[in-house]
């Protein structure tokens, strides 16, 4: 059965939501639209709780979230237990998110990025695991409050 992966985005996000939802049915992944589903203003908080909450209450294991520079969807997503949202704008930078911080919510900040280096960002996010070992140690402090 494909993985299924929710996908939301604001306005500013659209665009780009549109190409990659049709790039991860291309890959053979169910993409989960939860919209929103035209260019109009709309809050970015409404769209990273839904994708947030599914990776949450672990509905998804992964999703994927675009604003205007993705930081929005990543204070909000981030609000969410067990979720790692990681603002990512180079491949390098979602491989990094993953084999370190093994995020599991991958933001794009659509403002700032063309077609091509969306899809590249996403399908590297996509491909990699993450890297285990002492980024498992630190990964578990995230939820451990100090001080
Ligand atoms: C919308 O104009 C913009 O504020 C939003 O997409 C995002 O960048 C917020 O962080």
């Amino acid at each position: 059965m494909p993985e299924v992966i929710p996908i939301g985005a604001d306005h500013a996000g659209y665009e780009l939501k549109r190409r990659l939802v049709e790039e991860l049915r291309a890959l053979g992944y169910e993409p989960l639209d939860l919209g929103t589903s035209g260019p109009e203003s709309t809050d970015y908080p409404d769209y990273a709780h839904q994708v947030a909450s599914r990776v949450e209450h672990q509905d998804a294991r992964r999703g994927v979230l675009l604003c205007g520079t993705g930081l929005g969807m990543s204070y909000a997503a981030n609000r969410h237990h067990g979720v790692r949202a990681a603002v990512a704008w180079t491949p390098e930078i979602a491989r990094l998110a993953r084999e370190h911080n093994d995020a599991n919510v991958l933001i794009l900040p659509a403002r700032f990025l063309s077609e091509a280096e969306g899809v590249e960002i996403l399908k590297t996010w996509l491909d990699t695991e993450f890297a285990g070992g002492r980024h498992s140690r630190r990964v578990a402090k995230i939820d451990q409050e100090q001080g």
